[in-house]
């Protein structure tokens, strides 16, 4: 949620500030703006109202001079997108400027006693508040910027990522972080800040994480510094060395990131899988599992926290963790934990599922779990986020950077290794035989073939969409393993299409929802060979009785299921626990035709952002 650029070194900042810009843009994109000091020492604040290439077509023709700036795309909270509203703010003496990313609690109280100190306010922004009691401590301290931002980080309450600069001095830039992520590269003496590594990649490989309460002051000639906001002593710098290439960032000639990272998934899955799974086909290997081998053998209950399409991915662990452990588990929406005075304890695990290791509510609902003395457990997959760095253990999906808004390959990612786990842990509990693990885990390693053998069906469901594109409602059924599949494929389709779509437990639909169904209400049954197969088939005769159209995803060689529904796509046989990973494939394709059917910004949907480190 909004992202955050900045730069100091030699050379020039605007062209690394945008292009920084654009790789964050899938963290928010109503607005955008940069502010950088010029070589004749003014500082120059460009905005626009939408995407970057309109603050581009703004600043084209303006002085675009400086080797220092800060810059921001956002996803608006506090304030309509528009021009104003849009960072960087500035103080009002037009001498500071300020990004951010977060939320400021008590922006009211501020700005109201700001107010009355003669502050005017331009926006209806949260964010303006903390510019100006920067200038404010400033000018009243008589104090360095530093000191300034330093004190006004331990009034403001709520989440904060900032960085901020001064006209007065070209040479510095000040970050201080609080509940967001913020990075910086270093590259000899130039250096890189960001939301996250991104922007950062193409230039170094070595970052420092800045940790919550800490702020850094990055200066020409003294370098980096970071200290503890509160008790303000100096903190130890730690490089770590990314891995991450340029290509995984880029397009590789597909027309969406979405696209591409559905196709990518045979590859992902095989780094996900990789060395997780001994040679020999008998053991799994999650270091951050066996480490806590205790943990996981005695932990009374697992708790998984999760939003959107990671929660999907927990409610199939749910199902794998008790099948293979018989651990109870519980799947948390973390929005609702947090807040709901949980039972939790000393003798449970909680898992924090998520892709960008980012999101505020999976955070808060770990740190929380935490503080009440569980063990937590991290699956994630932007290496360096939040999430990992809070947990006592945890293991990466390695899926590799996501940037398609909608989640795809982060999803079976974090199913693959929600498989592992439970494999893992059932066998360590004895509750898992050698020949189950054999069979399961050698599937795993087939998935990735097996989804290839999917994507030969690619231009039916390019057609399949064609004939739905213009549908206004549409049902998604599953039982079992699959009823996650059907609420993530109906996700995948609302959130890119704007379709309204619902996903039901099939049998559930009798009880109300089938009131809907008429010829207008297409409905996608998951039907594959599975321990409700022929319940999954009763409740499509249901759906066709009452002239409902139905395309149906049945297990290759399926003729039951193909003589009834509509349309009908196969996927390969394989064990049922793993059969998310298959069916969840058509249902992303089928989404995406859909919504490039009808024109949407497949990659940047319509009011939503990747990393959702708001409230
Ligand atoms: C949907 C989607 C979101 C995320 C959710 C959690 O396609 O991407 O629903 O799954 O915002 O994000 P993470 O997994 O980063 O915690």
């Amino acid at each position: 949620m909004c992202g955050i650029v900045g730069y100091l070194g030699k050379q020039q900042a605007y062209q690394i500030l945008v292009q920084g810009l654009h790789r964050l843009e899938y963290r928010g994109y109503d607005s955008s703006g940069v502010a950088m000091i010029s070589d004749s020492g003014a500082l120059n604040i460009y905005k626009a109202k939408g995407k970057v290439k309109a603050l581009e077509d703004h600043a084209k023709d303006k002085d675009l001079s400086g080797s220092i700036g800060i810059a921001h795309t956002r996803w608006a909270t506090h304030g309509e997108p528009n021009d104003i509203n849009a960072h960087p703010h500035c103080s009002q003496s037009q001498n500071i400027a300020l990004v951010h990313n977060g939320t400021i609690e008590n922006y009211n109280v501020l700005k109201e006693a700001l107010t009355q100190q003669g502050y005017t306010f331009v926006s209806e922004t949260d964010t303006e508040v903390v510019v100006q009691l920067i200038e404010y401590i400033k000018t009243k301290n008589n104090c360095s910027l530093f000191d300034a931002v330093k004190e006004a980080a331990r009034q403001v309450v709520g989440a904060y990522a900032i960085a901020v600069i001064d006209k007065n001095n070209p040479d510095e830039i000040i970050a201080a972080r609080q509940s967001s992520p913020l990075v910086i590269g270093i590259k000899d003496d130039e250096y890189f800040l960001a939301s996250d590594a991104t922007p950062i990649i193409e230039y170094t490989n070595k970052v420092v994480y800045l940790n919550d309460g800490e702020i850094a002051v990055i200066n020409r000639k003294d370098g980096l510094r970071v200290f503890d906001i509160k008790s303000r002593s100096e903190a130890k710098i730690c490089i770590t060395e990314l891995k991450m290439s340029i290509e995984e960032l880029e397009k590789g000639g597909y027309p969406h990131f979405m696209l591409k990272e559905i196709f990518e998934q045979p590859k992902t899955l095989a780094d996900c899988i990789s060395g997780r799974i001994s040679s020999d086909g008998k053991r799994v290997v999650l270091s951050g599992v066996i480490e806590h081998k205790e943990k996981f053998l005695n932990a009374n209950r697992i708790i998984i926290v999760a939003c959107g399409t990671s929660w999907h991915a927990a409610l199939i662990g749910k199902h794998l963790i008790e099948d293979f452990c018989r651990t109870p588990v519980v799947v948390e929406y973390a929005s609702e934990f947090r807040y709901c005075n949980p039972v939790v304890g000393e003798n449970d695990i909680l898992i924090a599922l998520s892709q960008s290791g980012e999101t505020a509510d999976t955070l808060a609902a770990l740190e929380l779990a935490k503080s009440r003395g569980a063990f937590v457990f991290g699956i994630c997959n932007v290496i360096g986020s939040s999430i990992p760095r809070a947990t006592h253990s945890g293991c990466y999906i390695h899926v590799g950077p996501e940037i398609g808004v909608a989640s795809t390959k982060a999803f079976t990612g974090q199913v693959t290794v929600l498989a592992m786990l439970a494999l893992l842990v059932g066998q360590m509990k004895g509750l898992v035989s050698d020949e189950t693990l054999e069979k399961v885990a050698s599937d795993i390693r087939r998935v990735p073939l097996l989804i290839k053998d999917i994507f030969k069906m690619n231009d039916r469901i390019q057609d399949l969409a064609k004939i739905f594109t213009y549908a206004h409602n549409f049902l998604y059924l599953g039982r079992g393993y699959n009823y996650p599949s059907a609420l993530e494929g109906a996700l995948k389709l609302k959130e890119i299409s704007y379709i309204h779509a619902e996903g039901y437990p099939a049998a559930e639909m009798k009880h109300g929802t089938i009131a809907l169904i008429d010829n207008d209400m297409p409905s996608v049954v998951i039907a594959i060979k599975d321990n409700v197969y022929e319940k999954t088939v009763s409740n499509i005769q249901q759906v066709k009785a009452r002239g409902g159209k139905v395309v149906a995803i049945v297990t290759e060689g399926d003729t039951v299921v193909s003589g009834m529904a509509d349309y009908v796509l196969e996927v390969p046989e394989i064990s049922e626990c793993l059969t998310p990973l298959l069916t969840s494939i058509p249902l992303q394709l089928l989404a995406y035709y859909i919504a490039v059917n009808k024109g949407r910004n497949v990659d940047q949907p319509r009011n939503l952002a990747k990393s959702v480190t708001v409230e």
